[in-house]
């Protein structure tokens, strides 16, 4: 089934229907000692799926391998978000091409967003015939019988699903972390913003239910887990899809009351963010004080022109509640040169930079995507001009960083290890409850454990700091 694009369009009232994962009994081990090699491109989303895509096939009997020229099975988990995400993978695709005209039994697979596109799939239907199959994000537990019908067949399967009611549960997961995991609560989104393609590759906005959220966290938090990260597109949004009357300020509150030392969310768009999860935020001392809040372009005309739903006004009334919250970070995501994007509006985006003072920005250009709505727009801004605009945006939010890094000088934080830093034997790098990077001097034993460090220098991307007792 090929990707959809008028389907993935749809928003009807279909009741989602949950799918509880499970794998034919003759996939296991079917693929005993060969290897695989999996390229994540992309978001926390894609990260996450990649977990979920390594312990399908793990149960299919691969093992994983670093060097994808050594690997009998390649898959490329894809991003659509920005050209550059595409192209990287169309280049990393190429490089499969030489290594199949080698070992022509390789394997090759392509998963995540780009699986979705029209224009995607078409191309490698046409150019890359090589590809043995292609699973769509809504889909992706499908995953094990697609992969082996695409071996026996020999010919390229295509199973995307393009209006998808349903929601994959009990899929099996490889974490990457033994100690920090992420949690998916919502798939999907129904915001279309004007310049984003996640609305048709990701589908319907999809909640799960709070009984089954709350069981894997209550699982991981068993399993010693210290740091949770709520995932979706748009968090905010969790259980307005469902008819139990229970929001993201109820489950964030329920999974506070796991105890779980940490826990945080991804992405919140401005619409949906409540006083009640405010309030929530504030209350809890383990849901970290830390909030992404993208806010795209300080101009109200370009936002509506982007069809995000606020005016600069609002965003800045929710931000200074936010930013009232005692030790709170916001990082935001911001485009430069969308369509119509004059001097004065990017100015205004420079002023609403200047005036939050963000503890962390992404700054992004514009990029066309095909089936947009932003594509059709006028006022196409040029590419120098796009470049430009970049540069000084990123001068703007620079400063700003190592200012909010400068504020924690001289502090004593709590601090979660995360590994070791491959500047020195016995460097270690961590991060902070509002999710700033530190770097100590520390043994490696402490990696996963929560630790105190002073801040002895504030860098513009991160700190640096000593271990105390
Ligand atoms: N061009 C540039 N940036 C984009 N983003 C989403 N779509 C586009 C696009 N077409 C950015 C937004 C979003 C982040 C994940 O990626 O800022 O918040
Ligand atoms: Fe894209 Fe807007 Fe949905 Fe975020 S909220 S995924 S930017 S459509």
């Amino acid at each position: 089934m090929k990707p959809d694009y008028k389907e993935a369009k749809v928003r009807d009232k279909t009741k989602v229907e949950v799918v509880d994962y499970s794998i034919d009994k003759s996939l296991i081990n079917k693929y005993k000692g060969k290897k695989y090699f999996i390229k994540t491109y992309g978001c926390q989303m894609n990260e996450h799926d990649t977990e979920n895509i390594c312990a399908m096939v793990e149960e299919m009997g691969f093992v994983p391998e670093e060097d994808y020229s050594k690997a009998d099975l390649i898959i490329l988990n894809t991003c659509s978000i920005r050209e550059n995400a595409h192209n990287k993978a169309f280049g990393m695709l190429g490089r499969c091409k030489h290594l199949k005209e080698k070992f022509p039994n390789t394997i090759i697979g392509i998963c995540g967003c780009m699986s979705q596109e029209e224009v995607v799939v078409e191309e490698v239907l046409k150019k890359h015939k090589y590809v043995n199959f292609v699973v769509g994000t809504n889909n992706l537990y499908d995953l094990p019988e697609v992969l082996d019908k695409s071996v026996k067949t020999k010919s390229p399967m295509i199973e995307v699903t393009s209006n998808d009611d349903t929601i994959g549960e009990d899929i099996p997961v490889t974490r990457a972390s033994k100690f920090k995991a992420y949690v998916n609560i919502i798939y999907g989104c129904d915001k279309f913003c004007t310049y984003c393609i996640v609305p048709y590759t990701r589908g319907k906005q999809r909640s799960r239910s709070h009984e089954s959220i709350l069981k894997e966290v209550n699982k991981l938090v068993k399993e010693g887990y210290k740091e949770v990260t709520l995932l979706g597109q748009n968090v905010n949004a969790y259980g307005k899809d469902l008819d139990d009357n229970y929001y993201m300020e109820d489950l964030l509150e329920d999974v506070a009351k796991t105890g779980i030392p940490r826990v945080r969310f991804l992405t919140s768009h401005p619409w949906d963010f409540t006083d009640k999860m405010i309030e929530v935020i504030g209350k809890y001392p383990n849901i970290m004080k830390s909030v992404h809040l993208p806010v795209q372009s300080g101009s109200s005309r370009i936002l509506k022109l982007m069809g995000r739903r606020y005016t600069k006004e609002e965003y800045i009334k929710l931000f200074d509640k936010l930013r009232s919250i005692p030790n709170m970070t916001i990082s935001t995501d911001i485009i430069v040169g969308f369509p119509g994007e004059t001097e004065e509006d990017f100015k205004e985006t420079l002023d609403l930079c200047e005036y939050c003072k963000y503890d962390n920005a992404f700054t992004f250009i514009f990029s066309e995507r095909v089936g947009t709505p932003a594509c059709k727009l006028d006022g196409k801004v040029e590419e120098p001009v796009k470049e430009e605009r970049l540069q000084r945006l990123n001068k703007v939010v620079n400063k700003y960083f190592k200012e909010s890094n400068k504020k924690l000088l001289d502090n004593t934080y709590k601090i979660l290890v995360e590994g070791k830093n491959e500047t020195g034997k016995t460097r270690l790098f961590g991060y902070l409850e509002n999710g700033k990077l530190i770097n100590f001097d520390g043994d490696e034993s402490l990696i996963g454990e929560i630790v105190n460090v002073k801040v002895t220098d504030a860098k513009t991307w991160s700190l640096d700091g000593k271990l105390v007792k």
